[in-house]
């Protein structure tokens, strides 16, 4: 197991290249399933999700490879429609081959993900959302069995604007007979650049990005040739990174119309922000301003930046509120950023945090991807040395985290023990 050992109170300095989206990555690949050829993608991230998603085609038949950010994927001849236990448990976007295999070879086996780290994450939205297109659906022994002939365009709302929900429906209803509407339908750049890939594999799909997506379903695919949009989530992580450290970088191989959110609440604290095509300048010299958040769907605050802002409230000058309204229980790093000397306090889905003028490093321990992320950021400022144990949580999503780190002047090293 590897663990990161991180000396704090460096000034980050310099370029930091953002890598290819996990969460536009895997749903692209589970699109792959949508036709039996050879797909190509590029700017692929190197991370441990991509490789779960990749054995997960590959127990169904598939083949993988990534090399260099290009992913190459061949479904020509599948032979399993089944996506085990062992692999829906460690990646819960497994539930993604769901909707393209039940549209493409009418059965589908899934085990049901289970609670994790950050809430219970039913996926209701998704199984009622397949039944009204004609699914049949059963539960056996953990397992979601889906059957179905053609299945057929319908209206569906959903209750959540769910994110992977609305994936899984849209790859489902390319292939389905006539039309379908989803309402109240995610908005996430990562829809939008599914929507787009399965449009140049020929699908008919009006209206990603807006609350209402229609599909006119066709009767087949041509293999998916694409390029994934940068990972907002990364780039606002190591935005966030640099204030902290009361840096200046230039944050390079971004879509900076992803981040308004995160951009203006940073700038609320006094970090200095400014945007060019793919890029952004951050700068920061004081400590930053207390601000409060509440996460909400796109295009609002995300859910996964709430842990890292965390990080960056705990010094700053005041007391910020930070409301969590997407998952039920992602302050996991409430209790890690404490050790360090942080004043937080939790009551329900509303953290309050007074900022402190200083950490101090401690050995702590990740407990899901973006509260790791929290961690590192705050380690970076911390007085002394910080510990990170179960670094595998940082590997799922983000690539070469430490040598990226140390580029731009972090004392950040990886052992393995
Ligand atoms: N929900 C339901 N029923 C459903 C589906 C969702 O009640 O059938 C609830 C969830 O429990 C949650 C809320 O709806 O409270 C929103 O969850 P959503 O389904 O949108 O989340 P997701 O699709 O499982 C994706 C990202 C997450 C990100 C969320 C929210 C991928 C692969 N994952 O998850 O990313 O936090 O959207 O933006 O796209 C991460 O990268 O660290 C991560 C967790």
């Amino acid at each position: 197991m590897d663990r990161l050992i991180i000396k704090g109170g460096r000034r980050l300095e310099g370029k930091i290249n953002i890598s290819g989206s996990k969460n536009a990555t895997l749903p692209l690949m589970a699109a792959t399933l949508l036709c039996p050829d050879t797909h190509r993608l590029t700017n692929v991230p190197d991370l441990r999700d991509v490789h779960t998603m990749g054995n997960l085609l590959a127990t169904l038949g598939a083949e993988y490879s990534l090399k260099d950010s290009v992913l190459e994927i061949n479904t020509s001849s599948l032979k399993e429609f089944k996506a085990p236990y062992e692999l829906v448990r460690t990646m819960r976007a497994s539930v993604l081959v769901l909707g393209p295999l039940i549209a493409r070879y009418g059965m589908a086996e899934v085990s049901l993900p289970g609670g994790c780290a950050i809430g219970a994450r039913p996926i209701n939205l998704h199984l009622e959302g397949l039944q009204k297109m004609g699914v049949e659906i059963t539960l056996e022994f953990g397992y979601v069995k889906a059957k179905a002939k053609r299945l057929q365009g319908t209206d569906i709302y959903l209750d959540i604007p769910t994110v992977t929900g609305t994936e899984n429906l849209m790859m489902a209803a390319t292939l389905a007979k006539g039309t379908t509407r989803i309402e109240n339908a995610a908005k996430e750049p990562e829809v939008v650049n599914l929507a787009e890939a399965l449009n140049r594999m020929g699908a008919r799909i009006k209206g990603a990005g807006t609350d209402l997506i229609e599909i006119e379903g066709v009767e087949e695919l041509r293999p998916l040739a694409h390029t994934v949009i940068p990972d907002r989530i990364e780039a606002a992580t190591y935005i966030t990174a640099v204030a902290i450290t009361r840096g200046e970088a230039l944050i390079e191989g971004v879509k900076p119309e992803h981040l308004e959110a995160v951009i203006a609440k940073l700038r609320e604290t006094g970090v200095e922000i400014k945007t060019e095509k793919d890029k952004i300048f951050v700068r920061a010299d004081d400590r930053p301003r207390a601000s409060n958040i509440k996460t909400m769907p796109y295009p609002g605050f995300p859910t996964d930046m709430q842990a890292q802002f965390m990080a960056l409230m705990s010094v700053a000058e005041g007391t910020s509120i930070i409301r969590e309204t997407i998952f039920e229980n992602r302050f996991m790093h409430v209790a890690e950023l404490r050790r360090m000397g942080a004043d937080i306090i939790v009551e329900g889905s509303t953290a309050t945090v007074r900022g402190k003028e200083k950490l101090k490093g401690a050995p702590l321990m990740a407990t899901d991807l973006r509260a790791s992320a929290s961690l590192v950021i705050a380690a970076l400022v911390a007085e002394g040395e910080t510990i990170v144990d179960r670094v595998y949580h940082l590997d799922r999503g983000y690539e070469k985290i430490e040598e990226k780190l140390r580029a731009v002047g972090a004392d950040i090293e990886r052992v393995r023990i």
